[in-house]
Protein backbone atom coordinates (compact mmCIF):
# COMPACT_ATOMS: atom_id res chain seq x y z
CA UNK A 1 0.00 0.00 0.00
CA UNK A 2 1.25 3.50 -0.71
CA UNK A 3 -0.18 6.35 2.12
CA UNK A 4 0.84 9.64 1.14
CA UNK A 5 0.53 12.05 4.30
CA UNK A 6 -0.35 15.40 3.74
CA UNK A 7 0.14 18.82 5.99
CA UNK A 8 2.74 19.28 8.79
CA UNK A 9 3.78 16.36 11.18
CA UNK A 10 6.22 16.40 13.97
CA UNK A 11 9.33 13.69 13.51
CA UNK A 12 7.56 11.93 16.35
CA UNK A 13 4.42 11.58 14.66
CA UNK A 14 6.11 10.61 11.53
CA UNK A 15 7.76 7.86 13.31
CA UNK A 16 4.24 6.99 14.80
CA UNK A 17 2.73 6.37 11.57
CA UNK A 18 6.34 4.52 9.86
CA UNK A 19 6.46 2.28 12.88
CA UNK A 20 2.36 1.52 12.37
CA UNK A 21 2.26 0.65 8.62
CA UNK A 22 6.06 -0.43 8.15
CA UNK A 23 5.17 -2.36 5.35
CA UNK A 24 3.62 -0.03 3.62
CA UNK A 25 5.68 2.94 0.90
CA UNK A 26 4.82 5.79 3.30
CA UNK A 27 5.55 9.84 2.05
CA UNK A 28 5.63 13.14 4.00
CA UNK A 29 4.43 16.38 2.39
CA UNK A 30 4.55 19.24 4.49
CA UNK A 31 2.01 21.43 2.17
CA UNK A 32 -1.61 20.64 2.76
CA UNK A 33 -3.18 18.53 -0.57
CA UNK A 34 -4.73 20.84 -3.29
CA UNK A 35 -4.87 20.19 -6.93
CA UNK A 36 -1.57 22.44 -7.70
CA UNK A 37 -0.02 19.30 -6.16
CA UNK A 38 -1.37 16.30 -6.64
CA UNK A 39 1.37 14.95 -8.49
CA UNK A 40 2.68 14.37 -5.02
CA UNK A 41 0.36 11.20 -4.06
CA UNK A 42 -0.36 10.16 -7.91
CA UNK A 43 -0.06 6.32 -6.90
CA UNK A 44 -1.09 6.71 -2.97
CA UNK A 45 -3.61 3.99 -2.50
CA UNK A 46 -4.85 5.59 0.89
CA UNK A 47 -3.98 9.70 1.62
CA UNK A 48 -4.09 11.16 5.23
CA UNK A 49 -5.10 14.87 5.06
CA UNK A 50 -5.91 18.03 8.10
CA UNK A 51 -8.71 20.45 7.41
CA UNK A 52 -6.33 23.03 5.54
CA UNK A 53 -6.22 19.89 2.78
CA UNK A 54 -8.89 20.81 -0.15
CA UNK A 55 -9.61 17.46 -1.32
CA UNK A 56 -12.08 18.61 -3.99
CA UNK A 57 -13.65 16.33 -7.60
CA UNK A 58 -10.23 17.59 -9.83
CA UNK A 59 -8.46 16.44 -6.48
CA UNK A 60 -10.07 12.95 -6.57
CA UNK A 61 -9.63 12.80 -10.51
CA UNK A 62 -6.07 13.19 -10.34
CA UNK A 63 -5.59 10.29 -7.88
CA UNK A 64 -6.32 7.26 -9.97
CA UNK A 65 -5.46 4.65 -7.26
CA UNK A 66 -7.03 6.39 -3.95
CA UNK A 67 -9.00 3.95 -2.18
CA UNK A 68 -9.25 5.21 1.52
CA UNK A 69 -8.97 9.49 3.21
CA UNK A 70 -7.93 9.11 6.44
CA UNK A 71 -8.58 12.64 7.76
CA UNK A 72 -7.03 13.93 11.17
CA UNK A 73 -9.88 16.04 12.06
CA UNK A 74 -13.68 15.43 13.09
CA UNK A 75 -15.08 18.12 10.45
CA UNK A 76 -14.94 16.48 6.74
CA UNK A 77 -15.94 19.35 4.59
CA UNK A 78 -12.73 20.02 3.02
CA UNK A 79 -13.45 16.39 1.21
CA UNK A 80 -15.91 15.69 -1.97
CA UNK A 81 -17.47 13.13 -0.09
CA UNK A 82 -19.84 12.67 -2.16
CA UNK A 83 -17.84 12.46 -5.57
CA UNK A 84 -15.72 9.93 -3.08
CA UNK A 85 -18.29 7.64 -2.56
CA UNK A 86 -19.00 7.54 -6.39
CA UNK A 87 -15.92 6.47 -7.25
CA UNK A 88 -15.69 4.06 -4.53
CA UNK A 89 -13.30 5.63 -2.02
CA UNK A 90 -13.78 5.63 1.36
CA UNK A 91 -13.41 8.48 3.81
CA UNK A 92 -12.90 7.98 7.55
CA UNK A 93 -12.81 10.93 10.12
CA UNK A 94 -11.78 11.07 13.71
CA UNK A 95 -15.47 11.49 15.38
CA UNK A 96 -14.44 12.71 18.85
CA UNK A 97 -10.98 13.41 20.49
CA UNK A 98 -11.53 15.26 23.32
CA UNK A 99 -14.97 17.09 22.70
CA UNK A 100 -14.24 19.22 26.16
CA UNK A 101 -10.68 20.48 24.42
CA UNK A 102 -12.95 22.93 21.62
CA UNK A 103 -15.46 23.35 24.73
CA UNK A 104 -12.24 24.80 26.93
CA UNK A 105 -10.95 27.27 24.55
CA UNK A 106 -14.04 28.27 23.59
CA UNK A 107 -14.14 29.95 26.94
CA UNK A 108 -11.03 30.57 26.46
CA UNK A 109 -12.21 33.11 23.60
CA UNK A 110 -14.97 34.09 25.80
CA UNK A 111 -13.20 34.86 29.12
CA UNK A 112 -10.93 37.11 26.66
CA UNK A 113 -13.35 39.48 25.27
CA UNK A 114 -15.44 39.49 28.37
CA UNK A 115 -12.50 40.27 30.43
CA UNK A 116 -10.18 42.41 28.46
CA UNK A 117 -7.49 40.05 29.29
CA UNK A 118 -5.08 40.28 25.43
CA UNK A 119 -5.67 44.01 25.45
CA UNK A 120 -4.79 44.32 29.11
CA UNK A 121 -1.89 42.36 28.38
CA UNK A 122 -0.66 43.67 25.28
CA UNK A 123 -1.26 47.18 27.13
CA UNK A 124 1.07 46.31 29.76
CA UNK A 125 3.86 45.08 27.70
CA UNK A 126 3.61 48.12 25.79
CA UNK A 127 3.14 50.49 28.51
CA UNK A 128 4.21 48.78 31.72
CA UNK A 129 1.79 51.32 32.94
CA UNK A 130 -0.07 49.79 35.87
CA UNK A 131 -2.11 52.80 36.72
CA UNK A 132 -4.47 53.02 33.29
CA UNK A 133 -7.44 51.08 33.32
CA UNK A 134 -9.19 52.68 30.74
CA UNK A 135 -11.30 50.35 27.83
CA UNK A 136 -10.40 47.78 29.67
CA UNK A 137 -13.67 47.56 31.85
CA UNK A 138 -15.57 43.75 31.11
CA UNK A 139 -18.26 42.14 32.32
CA UNK A 140 -19.62 39.11 34.21
CA UNK A 141 -20.71 35.88 32.65
CA UNK A 142 -22.86 35.04 35.72
CA UNK A 143 -26.42 35.65 34.24
CA UNK A 144 -25.56 36.49 31.12
CA UNK A 145 -27.72 34.47 28.06
CA UNK A 146 -25.22 32.39 26.50
CA UNK A 147 -26.77 31.23 23.02
CA UNK A 148 -25.29 27.98 21.77
CA UNK A 149 -26.06 26.74 17.98
CA UNK A 150 -24.98 22.97 17.66
CA UNK A 151 -25.72 21.18 20.72
CA UNK A 152 -23.46 17.92 19.92
CA UNK A 153 -20.18 16.72 21.44
CA UNK A 154 -18.61 20.06 21.83
CA UNK A 155 -22.07 21.81 21.97
CA UNK A 156 -22.59 19.74 25.31
CA UNK A 157 -19.45 20.43 27.21
CA UNK A 158 -19.98 24.09 26.72
CA UNK A 159 -23.15 23.99 28.00
CA UNK A 160 -21.65 21.95 31.44
CA UNK A 161 -19.22 24.84 31.52
CA UNK A 162 -21.31 27.40 30.90
CA UNK A 163 -23.39 26.04 33.46
CA UNK A 164 -20.57 26.14 36.44
CA UNK A 165 -20.68 29.92 35.44
CA UNK A 166 -23.80 30.44 36.15
CA UNK A 167 -25.05 31.54 32.94
CA UNK A 168 -28.59 31.16 31.36
CA UNK A 169 -28.50 28.90 28.30
CA UNK A 170 -30.53 28.57 25.56
CA UNK A 171 -29.80 26.37 21.79
CA UNK A 172 -30.99 25.25 18.79
CA UNK A 173 -29.95 22.34 17.02
CA UNK A 174 -31.62 20.81 14.07
CA UNK A 175 -32.16 17.38 16.47
CA UNK A 176 -32.79 18.35 19.69
CA UNK A 177 -31.42 16.52 22.93
CA UNK A 178 -34.46 17.05 25.11
CA UNK A 179 -33.09 14.89 27.69
CA UNK A 180 -29.74 16.51 28.31
CA UNK A 181 -31.52 19.66 28.27
CA UNK A 182 -33.90 19.01 30.88
CA UNK A 183 -30.39 17.33 33.02
CA UNK A 184 -29.22 20.84 32.49
CA UNK A 185 -31.46 23.19 32.49
CA UNK A 186 -31.52 24.62 28.81
CA UNK A 187 -34.05 25.23 26.63
CA UNK A 188 -34.37 24.53 22.72
CA UNK A 189 -35.22 27.74 20.68
CA UNK A 190 -35.45 28.26 16.93
CA UNK A 191 -32.19 30.20 15.54
CA UNK A 192 -34.05 33.25 15.38
CA UNK A 193 -34.67 33.19 18.73
CA UNK A 194 -31.52 32.44 20.35
CA UNK A 195 -29.61 34.93 18.31
CA UNK A 196 -32.24 37.57 19.06
CA UNK A 197 -32.19 36.92 23.07
CA UNK A 198 -28.36 35.36 23.71
CA UNK A 199 -25.83 37.63 25.12
CA UNK A 200 -23.44 35.75 24.02
CA UNK A 201 -23.46 33.12 20.72
CA UNK A 202 -21.25 30.31 20.80
CA UNK A 203 -21.51 28.28 16.90
CA UNK A 204 -21.03 24.39 17.17
CA UNK A 205 -22.81 23.06 14.57
CA UNK A 206 -21.29 21.56 11.30
CA UNK A 207 -20.23 23.41 7.96
CA UNK A 208 -22.67 21.71 5.79
CA UNK A 209 -25.09 23.05 2.68
CA UNK A 210 -27.68 23.80 5.12
CA UNK A 211 -25.65 25.89 7.66
CA UNK A 212 -23.84 27.55 5.31
CA UNK A 213 -23.96 31.34 6.11
CA UNK A 214 -26.09 30.38 9.28
CA UNK A 215 -24.85 33.80 10.51
CA UNK A 216 -26.24 36.25 8.31
CA UNK A 217 -27.18 40.01 7.48
CA UNK A 218 -31.02 38.83 8.42
CA UNK A 219 -30.56 37.53 11.97
CA UNK A 220 -27.45 39.66 12.82
CA UNK A 221 -29.50 42.61 12.64
CA UNK A 222 -32.07 41.12 14.99
CA UNK A 223 -28.85 40.31 17.36
CA UNK A 224 -28.77 42.52 20.97
CA UNK A 225 -26.99 45.34 20.57
CA UNK A 226 -23.60 44.55 21.35
CA UNK A 227 -23.89 40.97 21.67
CA UNK A 228 -20.70 39.02 21.57
CA UNK A 229 -20.05 36.23 19.13
CA UNK A 230 -17.68 32.69 18.90
CA UNK A 231 -16.95 30.76 16.17
CA UNK A 232 -14.68 27.59 16.51
CA UNK A 233 -16.68 25.79 14.21
CA UNK A 234 -16.18 26.85 10.62
CA UNK A 235 -15.41 30.33 9.03
CA UNK A 236 -18.74 29.52 6.85
CA UNK A 237 -21.11 29.11 9.37
CA UNK A 238 -20.93 32.78 9.42
CA UNK A 239 -20.98 35.28 6.52
CA UNK A 240 -17.92 37.18 6.79
CA UNK A 241 -19.84 40.59 4.67
CA UNK A 242 -22.70 40.86 7.31
CA UNK A 243 -20.27 39.56 10.55
CA UNK A 244 -17.80 43.09 9.37
CA UNK A 245 -21.31 44.95 9.07
CA UNK A 246 -22.69 44.10 12.17
CA UNK A 247 -19.08 44.75 13.81
CA UNK A 248 -18.95 48.46 12.00
CA UNK A 249 -22.54 49.01 13.26
CA UNK A 250 -22.19 48.27 16.80
CA UNK A 251 -24.69 45.40 16.59
CA UNK A 252 -22.40 42.99 17.62
CA UNK A 253 -19.70 44.41 20.68
CA UNK A 254 -17.25 41.50 19.92
CA UNK A 255 -16.20 38.49 17.79
CA UNK A 256 -13.83 35.00 19.02
CA UNK A 257 -13.38 33.34 16.24
CA UNK A 258 -10.85 30.11 16.00
CA UNK A 259 -11.95 30.05 12.56
CA UNK A 260 -12.60 32.07 9.24
CA UNK A 261 -14.23 31.61 6.37
CA UNK A 262 -11.37 30.86 2.93
CA UNK A 263 -9.09 30.18 5.86
CA UNK A 264 -6.90 28.01 3.64
CA UNK A 265 -7.14 31.18 1.44
CA UNK A 266 -5.13 32.85 3.86
CA UNK A 267 -1.94 30.52 4.19
CA UNK A 268 -1.69 31.08 0.20
CA UNK A 269 -1.84 34.69 0.42
CA UNK A 270 1.55 36.01 -0.60
CA UNK A 271 1.18 33.49 -3.64
CA UNK A 272 -2.43 34.75 -4.31
CA UNK A 273 -1.89 38.08 -4.38
CA UNK A 274 1.72 37.76 -5.71
CA UNK A 275 0.10 35.37 -8.72
CA UNK A 276 -3.13 37.03 -9.76
CA UNK A 277 -3.51 35.48 -13.21
CA UNK A 278 -3.54 32.18 -11.59
CA UNK A 279 -6.95 31.30 -12.37
CA UNK A 280 -8.45 32.50 -8.41
CA UNK A 281 -11.97 33.94 -8.39
CA UNK A 282 -12.61 37.28 -7.40
CA UNK A 283 -14.41 36.14 -4.09
CA UNK A 284 -10.68 34.74 -2.99
CA UNK A 285 -9.29 37.97 -3.12
CA UNK A 286 -12.88 39.19 -1.79
CA UNK A 287 -12.45 37.49 1.13
CA UNK A 288 -9.21 37.20 1.76
CA UNK A 289 -9.32 41.38 2.48
CA UNK A 290 -12.55 40.57 4.79
CA UNK A 291 -10.20 38.36 6.68
CA UNK A 292 -7.58 40.94 6.92
CA UNK A 293 -10.24 43.83 8.43
CA UNK A 294 -11.65 41.58 10.80
CA UNK A 295 -7.65 40.64 12.16
CA UNK A 296 -7.07 44.25 12.15
CA UNK A 297 -9.93 44.68 14.31
CA UNK A 298 -10.19 45.82 18.14
CA UNK A 299 -12.82 44.08 19.22
CA UNK A 300 -11.89 40.97 17.71
CA UNK A 301 -9.80 37.92 19.07
CA UNK A 302 -8.97 35.51 16.04
CA UNK A 303 -6.61 32.54 16.80
CA UNK A 304 -5.79 29.83 13.69
CA UNK A 305 -8.12 27.31 14.08
CA UNK A 306 -6.05 25.89 17.03
CA UNK A 307 -8.91 25.16 19.36
CA UNK A 308 -8.49 21.46 19.35
CA UNK A 309 -4.54 21.94 19.75
CA UNK A 310 -3.91 20.41 23.05
CA UNK A 311 -1.30 17.35 23.89
CA UNK A 312 -3.98 15.17 24.83
CA UNK A 313 -6.43 15.80 21.82
CA UNK A 314 -3.45 15.23 19.25
CA UNK A 315 -2.48 11.83 21.20
CA UNK A 316 -5.90 10.97 20.41
CA UNK A 317 -6.22 12.05 16.91
CA UNK A 318 -2.85 10.30 15.63
CA UNK A 319 -4.46 7.14 17.71
CA UNK A 320 -7.29 7.36 15.93
CA UNK A 321 -6.30 8.09 13.09
CA UNK A 322 -3.75 5.13 12.93
CA UNK A 323 -6.71 2.88 13.89
CA UNK A 324 -8.83 4.44 10.75
CA UNK A 325 -5.92 2.94 8.52
CA UNK A 326 -5.56 -0.21 9.63
CA UNK A 327 -8.72 -0.78 9.61
CA UNK A 328 -9.28 -0.11 5.98
CA UNK A 329 -5.98 -2.04 5.39
CA UNK A 330 -7.93 -5.23 7.35
CA UNK A 331 -10.62 -5.17 5.28
CA UNK A 332 -12.40 -4.23 8.92
CA UNK A 333 -13.01 -0.22 8.20
CA UNK A 334 -13.80 1.98 11.40
CA UNK A 335 -15.07 6.12 11.77
CA UNK A 336 -16.62 5.87 8.35
CA UNK A 337 -18.36 8.92 7.37
CA UNK A 338 -21.73 8.83 5.69
P1 LIG B 1 -21.26 16.76 16.57
O1 LIG B 1 -21.57 16.05 15.29
O2 LIG B 1 -21.13 15.97 17.82
O3 LIG B 1 -22.37 17.90 16.82
C1 LIG B 1 -22.86 18.75 15.86
C2 LIG B 1 -24.26 19.17 16.26
O4 LIG B 1 -24.70 20.17 15.32
C3 LIG B 1 -25.28 18.03 16.21
O5 LIG B 1 -26.05 18.01 17.38
C4 LIG B 1 -26.14 18.35 14.99
O6 LIG B 1 -27.48 17.91 15.11
C5 LIG B 1 -26.04 19.87 14.94
N1 LIG B 1 -26.30 20.44 13.63
C6 LIG B 1 -26.00 19.94 12.42
N2 LIG B 1 -26.37 20.79 11.46
C7 LIG B 1 -26.93 21.85 12.09
C8 LIG B 1 -27.52 23.06 11.64
N3 LIG B 1 -27.61 23.35 10.32
N4 LIG B 1 -28.00 23.91 12.56
C9 LIG B 1 -27.93 23.61 13.89
N5 LIG B 1 -27.40 22.49 14.37
C10 LIG B 1 -26.89 21.62 13.48
O7 LIG B 1 -19.95 17.60 16.27
P2 LIG B 1 -18.92 18.18 17.34
O8 LIG B 1 -17.90 17.15 17.66
O9 LIG B 1 -19.66 18.82 18.44
O10 LIG B 1 -18.19 19.29 16.44
C11 LIG B 1 -18.88 20.41 15.92
C12 LIG B 1 -18.01 21.09 14.88
O11 LIG B 1 -16.89 21.69 15.51
C13 LIG B 1 -17.37 20.12 13.86
O12 LIG B 1 -18.25 19.84 12.79
C14 LIG B 1 -16.16 20.88 13.38
O13 LIG B 1 -16.49 21.62 12.23
C15 LIG B 1 -15.86 21.83 14.54
N6 LIG B 1 -14.57 21.53 15.16
C16 LIG B 1 -13.64 22.52 15.23
C17 LIG B 1 -12.40 22.30 15.80
C18 LIG B 1 -11.37 23.37 15.92
O14 LIG B 1 -10.19 23.08 16.16
N7 LIG B 1 -11.72 24.64 15.76
C19 LIG B 1 -12.05 20.95 16.31
C20 LIG B 1 -13.13 19.99 16.25
C21 LIG B 1 -14.33 20.27 15.67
Amino acid sequence: MKISFFGSLEKSEQDLFLNSFSGSEISFVKEKLDETNTDLAKDADIICVFVDSDVSKKVLDALPNLKFIATRATGYNNIDCEYAKTKGIKVANVPAYGSHTVAEFTFGLVLDLSRNIIKANNYIRESSDFNYFSGMEGFDLLGKTLGIIGTGKIGKNVIKIAKAFGMHMIAYDLYPDLAFAKENNFEYKSLNDVVREADIITLHAPYTKESHHLINKENISMMKKGAYIINTARGELIDTDALIWGLKEGIIGGAGLDVLEGERELKDEIEILSSPASGRHIEDYKTLLEDRLLIDMPNVIITPHIAFYTREAVAEILKVTVENIRGFVLSNPVNLVK
